[in-house]
């Protein structure tokens, strides 16, 4: 099978196009034929080891992980010993960050408790394209942000892979949804559903006199305190992503501000889970949420994707379809904005 490679930390231009042996399933494994895969600032993080403390996670001199992506969706083509939830042929979306990686790839096993079932009216794009950043926008509003009905959450940096995701799964949890971004996004951002953009050129939000329940940070930088006083009475803020400076500032103070204050203020790192995949995927199947797919790449343009990735303007998900090359498709689409 072809995989996409990198034997040491460093720029997208070390990744290889490489021939590999196609993997076998082991106890409770499944191999899955990707057919997409999706792109996330976490795999150029690794590429680049940077921060540095993230060589602690994944290799200390080198990567443990020679194939990177997480975001996968593909057919299985054969199960491990003591699979019982997939059968060869099952359609199936998932996330591999906690289970080894390697999504740029045609084939890949993965433990059958990271996978779900695909939704039968959505492609293999919007797919793949879904489970990491779909799972932290839930995981930030619902299990930590404790997200009710009715309740007022600003989600900043609301126009990519994260943020796409959260103004949705924020609306579907009853939430009155306030966006910012970045003029060129104002249209789209509304269209997903939030009930007032920010437009963050014109507009710092943590100036004004409106207050919210949730502050879901997902890029951007503001200084702590500046969140801390927009938030209502009991309020949380939650970051996810963004300057490293913000991220350090809500791991280190966090804690310390909402001794203070009465109001809750922290960092929140995705986690996988199945119900929370789960959960993404029946709003993904039912239509109350959907991907939004900024470029699509072949698998041999995997560097220039995450290039493009990395330079932190994609405008939802930057998305990898993985051909068989006896599939005979023609690989045409070369990082051009999908439809
Ligand atoms: N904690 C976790 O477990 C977790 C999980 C997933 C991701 N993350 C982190 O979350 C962050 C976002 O991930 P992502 O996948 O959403 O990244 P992304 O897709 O690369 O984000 C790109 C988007 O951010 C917008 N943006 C850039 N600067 C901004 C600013 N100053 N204010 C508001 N929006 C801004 C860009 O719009 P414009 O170009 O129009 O500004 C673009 O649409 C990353 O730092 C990532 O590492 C963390």
């Amino acid at each position: 099978m072809r995989a996409i490679t990198f034997y040491e930390y460093g720029p997208p231009s070390l990744l290889r196009l490489e021939e590999r042996p196609d993997p076998v399933p082991g106890p409770g494994q499944v191999r899955v034929r990707v057919r997409a895969c999706s792109m996330n600032a976490a795999d150029w993080h690794i590429l680049r080891a940077d921060p540095f403390l993230a060589r602690l996670a994944v290799g200390l001199f080198k990567p443990r992980y020679n194939v990177l992506g997480c975001d996968l969706a593909g057919v299985v083509d054969a199960v491990g010993p003591g699979v019982t939830r997939f059968k060869a042929g099952d359609a199936v979306m998932g996330e591999l960050g906690s289970s080894g990686w390697g999504a740029f790839a045609e084939r890949v096993c993965a433990p059958e408790g990271v996978l779900a079932l695909k939704p039968a009216n959505i492609g293999f794009d919007e797919a793949a394209a879904a489970p990491l950043a779909g799972v932290t926008a839930v995981q930030g509003l619902r299990r930590e942000g404790c997200l009710k009905p009715g309740e007022r959450v600003l989600i900043n940096g609301a126009s990519g892979g994260v943020g796409t995701y959260a103004v949705q799964v924020a609306k579907v949890l009853g939430a009155e949804v306030v966006a910012v971004c970045s003029p060129r996004n104002v249209e789209q951002v509304r269209s997903l559903g939030a009930d007032q953009v920010i437009d963050y050129t014109q507009t710092d939000f943590t100036q004004s006199d409106a207050r919210y329940d949730l502050i879901l940070a997902v890029n951007g930088y503001h200084p702590l305190s500046h969140y801390k006083r927009v938030l209502a009475p009991g309020g949380r803020f939650l970051m996810t992503g963004g300057a490293g400076r913000q991220m350090a500032a809500a791991v280190l103070l966090g804690p310390l501000h909402s001794l203070l204050s009465g109001k809750r203020l922290g960092y929140v790192t995705m986690k996988s889970n199945l119900e929370d995949l789960e959960f993404l995927r029946d709003c993904l199947g039912d239509g109350r949420v959907r991907s939004v797919i900024d470029r699509t790449f072949p698998l041999d343009k995997v560097p220039e994707a995450l290039a493009y990735l990395e330079e932190g303007h994609a405008r939802g998900k930057v998305v990898i379809q993985v051909a068989l090359p006896s599939e005979g498709r023609a690989e045409a689409t070369r990082g051009e904005p999908s439809a």
